[in-house]
């Protein structure tokens, strides 16, 4: 019998390493991708012993390019039937004050390290008339707010990105399910620079029910997963304004209010 195999990157904490986990025990082999190897080593360990999986590790910095491009290869020599584009980190700073370093960082890791991963993915899943991307964005992609302005930014190129990566490969066999979290108890808060203790508690779920409810939109064939939002009327709404207003755009003429009298 074949297996499937499912790459996740930034699966060594927080809810990379619940979708680790998940797809484990729903039989994938594994290829765990992070920085922090002792992490990947004792959850592939965990992994290897409760289900009958194997579980490679990754050791790669994302925002490097030796790093990036070993998993590169791999997508495009290796046969993988799902991408887990988990990996991704938000500085919590003001625009002025973020370093530089952490600015490329954060833009390497969650637009350049998704963009090119998916990229070298895509053709082996056409070729083969089958696949899975899933692209964790963030509930930011449509907040803009102080603190989080490039985070924001880099999470409306997810969804956006994936969006229309949908409409291209929809007939292809390919699944591409963009995953909105909204507060998640996982270690990015730590990694951002303020303590989750910081935030209102109410807003958070567990990454295992952030993970588990993104498998349900999943195998639902849903292409944009809000576990968080209740009422599904809510994101309909903002859909159909966002396709009214691009129609709205679509006229050659400016606005009267624009014309000088
Ligand atoms: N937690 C939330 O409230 C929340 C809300 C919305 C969206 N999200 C999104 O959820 C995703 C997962 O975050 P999380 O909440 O699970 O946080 P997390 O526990 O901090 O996990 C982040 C993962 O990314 C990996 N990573 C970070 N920098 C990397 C690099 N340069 N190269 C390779 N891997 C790297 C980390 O591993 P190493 O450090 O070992 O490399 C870790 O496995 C992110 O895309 C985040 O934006 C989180």
């Amino acid at each position: 019998m074949s297996t499937s195999t499912a790459l996740i990157t930034g699966a060594s904490s927080g809810i990379g390493a619940v979708y680790a986990r998940r797809l484990a025990a729903r039989g994938y082999d594994l290829v765990l991708v992070a920085r922090r190897a002792d992490r990947l080593d004792a959850l592939a360990t965990e992994l290897s012993q409760d289900h009958a999986v194997t579980v490679r590790t990754l050791v790669a910095d994302l925002t490097e390019e030796a790093g990036l491009a070993r998993i590169e290869d791999l997508l495009r020599t290796g046969t993988i039937d799902m991408l887990v584009n988990n990996a991704g980190s938000g500085p919590i700073a003001s625009t002025a004050d973020l370093s530089d370093a952490d600015a490329a960082a954060t833009l390497k890791l969650n637009v350049t390290a998704l963009m090119r991963l998916t990229r070298a993915v895509l053709p082996g899943m056409r070729a083969r008339s089958h696949g899975a991307i899933v692209n964790v964005g963030s509930v930011m992609a449509f907040h803009a707010m102080p603190m989080t302005s490039l985070y924001s930014a880099t999470k409306a190129f997810v969804l956006t990105y994936s969006r229309a990566i949908q409409q291209e490969v929809r007939d292809a066999g390919i699944k591409v399910q963009a995953v909105l979290p909204a507060g998640t108890v996982t270690e990015f808060y730590d990694t951002a620079g303020v303590p989750i203790t910081a935030f209102d508690q109410s807003v958070f779920m567990t990454a295992e029910q952030l993970v588990d409810a993104a498998l349900v939109g999943l195998d639902r064939g849903e292409e944009v997963t809000l576990p968080s939002v209740h009422d599904t009327a809510l994101w309909q709404a903002y859909d159909d304004a966002r396709a009214q207003l691009f129609a709205g755009t679509q006229n050659g003429s400016p606005a009267s209010r624009y014309l000088q009298t």
